[in-house]
């Protein structure tokens, strides 16, 4: 049991140093509070700390990477900002305001001039189209006259999403 525990021990101080921190304070206070008590207590007080550890430590590993998928796709959205505003207050440029575009129909933003071709794609932008589309516009929608080469990369095509479709229709980060 014991060697299990410390062999979890490592792993996470491994994995986050910082949260390591913490734990090594929590466990001064744990030996504190637990001198009068017998050495099972102790033990039982070192588990419960461990465990609770390792919970903190993967919430913090899976919020962690989506703000960073976010941050990239941010870098990234300056290759649309010459033609594209997102955010709030964002105006029309030579292409649409691109906020709320999860789930908005193709076409539809309004006092923006399309071109018959997008307007009549019939498509419903979401994750999958959209990484179909910014992989190569034209070949999606042929007669486009958004003119842009397209984002090969899958991650940054992912990026980008992850940043896109955070903004409400309002132009609000949700
Ligand atoms: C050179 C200018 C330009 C650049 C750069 C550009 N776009 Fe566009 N985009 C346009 C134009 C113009 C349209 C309108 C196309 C039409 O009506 O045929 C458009 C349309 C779109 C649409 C469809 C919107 C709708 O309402 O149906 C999406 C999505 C889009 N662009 C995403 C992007 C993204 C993401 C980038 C950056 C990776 C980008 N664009 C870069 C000019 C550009």
């Amino acid at each position: 049991m014991l060697q299990t525990i410390s062999s979890l021990w490592d792993k996470s101080a491994m994995v986050k140093p910082v949260k390591v921190s913490w734990l090594v304070q929590s466990k001064r206070a744990c030996h504190k509070k637990s001198a009068s008590l017998g050495r099972n207590k102790e033990h039982h007080m070192k588990i419960s700390t461990l465990s609770a550890l390792v919970v903190v430590t993967s919430l913090a590993a899976s919020s962690g990477a989506l703000a960073q998928d976010v941050a990239a796709g941010k870098t990234s959205f300056n290759k649309c900002l010459a033609c594209h505003a997102i955010g709030e207050g964002a105006k029309n440029k030579v292409g649409p305001v691109l906020n709320g575009l999860d789930g908005r129909k193709s076409g539809t933003i309004e006092g923006y001039s399309y071109s018959e071709a997008n307007k009549n794609s019939g498509i419903t932008w979401g994750k999958d189209v959209f990484l179909e589309y910014i992989k190569d516009p034209r070949a999606k929608i042929p007669g486009t006259k958004m003119i842009f080469a397209g984002i090969k990369n899958e991650k940054e095509a992912n990026d980008l999403w992850a940043y896109i479709s955070s903004f409400d229709k309002d132009g609000k980060q949700k």
